[in-house]
């Protein structure tokens, strides 16, 4: 077999689900060993727990912040993480429960293509949104540039591969379970199959170290996730710990002298 597709198909997907799972892991075992000593969520927040679940769950599915910002931007983001989902879901079904189309309806398995053209212009329009717009281009790191031409580039070549059947799904299917059970078979030798996997697979690997991890951090967003109970119930420090606490008159006791040789100023007599 030829080496670089022994690469691509038997050793860096196992690399790339891991690093992905890990690398998330170890990213939210770092959130939450982040000390929260005080209640701040942003007003008017919620007071019940209702209230704070309703509040995520609108800001979740609609992303409410983002409407009350920037309208435009509201649109591109919210059609492209739609879409981003609906990819997502349909990939897990065509792969693992092929038989779940028919249950159902195969008018949805031809919907998805039509969701993938809504990804493919909802990033192109975050892109040029980015290179036009001069305050935005200000703020834009070469990070913010690689992540969106990596995924346009990975929905180009799904949207184009699928669009012309130009692979097999069922042996892209079987090769996909075969890793599952990590006893790989080859991979479809298909060129734009191996593309688009390739990348997504790059993608899988940036992920944990980029921006893009962002919804497990905004789950852990304390601004949002806590309610707003200041004002009747003390907020107690969790990571307080216990430390000895003496009187001003036991201290000056216990460091008499030195306090006395130091004069007000605190220059030594
Ligand atoms: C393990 C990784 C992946 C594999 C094995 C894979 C495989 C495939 C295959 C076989 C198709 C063609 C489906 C068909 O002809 O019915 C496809 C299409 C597509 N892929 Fe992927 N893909 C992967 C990751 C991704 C990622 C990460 C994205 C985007 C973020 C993506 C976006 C798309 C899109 C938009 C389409 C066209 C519409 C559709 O059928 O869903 N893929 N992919």
């Amino acid at each position: 077999m030829d080496p670089l597709i022994f690469i691509i198909g038997y050793i860096t997907p196992y690399i790339a689900f891991f690093t992905l799972i890990l690398g998330l892991m170890y990213r939210v075992v770092r959130w939450l060993s982040i000390p929260v000593p005080f209640r701040l969520p942003v007003a008017p927040a919620p007071i019940t727990y209702t209230g704070v679940l309703k509040g995520m769950s609108l800001d979740f599915f609609a992303f409410r912040s983002l409407l009350k910002g920037n309208k435009k931007l509201w649109i591109g983001g919210y059609v492209f993480h739609v879409a981003l989902a609906i990819t997502l879901i349909s990939h897990i079904i065509n792969v693992y429960f092929h038989e779940l189309w028919a249950v159902i309806g195969y008018g949805w398995y031809e919907a998805v293509l039509y969701s993938g053209i809504f990804f493919l212009a909802a990033l192109s329009f975050l892109l040029v949104r980015r290179i036009v717009l001069p305050n935005v281009r200000y703020i834009s790191k070469l990070s913010d540039y690689i992540i969106l031409i990596l995924l346009i580039t990975i929905v180009f070549l799904g949207v184009y591969m699928r669009s012309f059947g130009l692979v097999d799904v069922a042996s892209v299917s079987e090769y996909m379970h075969s890793l599952l059970m990590f006893n790989p078979i080859p991979p479809p030798g298909n060129i734009w199959f191996l593309t688009h996997y390739v990348l997504a697979q790059i993608l899988f690997i940036y992920i944990p170290f980029s921006k893009v991890s962002h919804l497990i951090g905004w789950i852990l967003a304390t601004t949002r996730n806590m309610r707003n109970i200041t004002r009747w119930r003390r907020h107690v420090n969790p990571w307080d710990y216990p430390v000895e606490v003496i009187t001003w008159d036991e201290y000056y006791q216990k460091f008499k002298d030195e306090l006395e040789a130091i004069g007000p100023g605190g220059e030594r007599r």
